[in-house]
């Protein structure tokens, strides 16, 4: 089914998303290839060897952390752990008695002897507009530039949400199973966005929820995609997400800020502006970002955006 229709919900009259595709696995595809069918049509897709010349890729289990990495010190919940510690009691942990998730790291800040285990930067994630100095860095600040997750059995992510501002997210998984539930855009209307945070649902306890208070979500199309070590999952803008780890879990996590996405990235950027009240700032800001958006495309023709480090701040 392609085509919208509309069903009735007892009183509620409901716009139900079409059926969704299955994400797709693919090796040894082409970056041109990987722009013309997914990143500009906003497919999701799961790359199998898109991390291939990160030095950790194959080699990132629980016991490559603990020797390589075992002394390093992790805050979680407000407590040092040794990574060796937290490892040992993620493993320990179960479905039935999870143990915290996620535990995420940013690696340019808390883990910076990890850098160089997951560069370069991936070509089908380039160019990348986050680190030009003519974009306002401020926007940023709260967004981490590059994550590690470590997660247990059962560790679910507490929230349903959309990579703020509109970036694509792209997900490589270094050991374990991770399963994501997703859902494609244009369903907000039965996800029950949070108005305070329009990139977020206020549904609680999503991975188990109560349809009594969240009648709607029955009507949403979601899938599950589980991504295994090595394979790499490029969620595009806007699609709404959720994960839980099916076992012992090591995840590396990225945003992306590309040409296909800025337009949108500017509509959220600029929607926030007017949301806490500043429009003449919402304003400016939106002609500054509409204007620059086609001088970035035109550097970018020239090789502009493409660095393979992770630069930001
Ligand atoms: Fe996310």
């Amino acid at each position: 089914m392609n085509a919208r229709e509309s069903v009735a919900l007892g009183e509620l009259d409901v716009v139900r998303p079409a059926a969704p595709e299955p994400v797709e696995r693919r090796a040894g595809l082409g970056v041109a290839e990987f722009i013309e069918n997914y990143r500009k049509p906003r497919r999701p897709v799961i790359l199998t060897d898109a991390a291939h010349d990160w030095p950790v890729y194959g080699r990132g289990t629980p016991d490559f952390f603990r020797r390589h990495y075992g002394d390093h010190t992790v805050r979680v919940r407000g407590r040092d752990y040794r990574l060796s510690e937290l490892i040992d009691m993620l493993e320990a942990s179960t479905a039935e008695s999870p143990g915290p998730y996620p535990c995420k790291f940013e690696i340019a800040k808390d883990f910076r002897e990890l850098l160089g285990e997951v560069t370069p930067r991936f070509q089908y994630s380039l160019p990348d507009r986050q680190a030009n100095p003519l974009v306002p860095q401020g926007l940023f600040r709260y967004v981490n530039n590059l994550e590690i997750f470590f997660g247990g059995p059962g560790g679910e992510f507490p929230y349903l949400h959309y990579d703020v501002m509109q970036l694509h997210a792209w997900i490589t998984q270094l050991h374990g199973d991770k399963e994501f539930t997703v859902y494609a855009p244009g369903q907000e209307h039965l996800l029950y966005v949070n108005p305070e945070m329009p990139w977020q649902s206020s549904i609680k306890n999503h991975h188990h929820p109560d349809y009594e208070l969240y009648p709607l979500l029955r009507q949403a199309q979601s899938q599950k995609i589980v991504i295994r070590a090595g394979e790499t999952l490029f969620l595009p803008c806007g699609w709404w997400h959720t994960a839980r780890s099916l076992n012992m879990t090591i995840s590396v996590a990225f945003d992306q800020l590309g040409p296909e996405n800025w337009r949108l990235f500017v509509g959220d950027v600029t929607h926030e502006r007017r949301r806490l009240g500043s429009p003449g700032k919402a304003l400016l800001l939106g002609t500054y970002l509409s204007v620059l958006g086609p001088l970035l495309g035109l550097a970018e023709l020239g090789g502009a955006n493409r660095h393979s480090g992770w630069g930001r701040r």
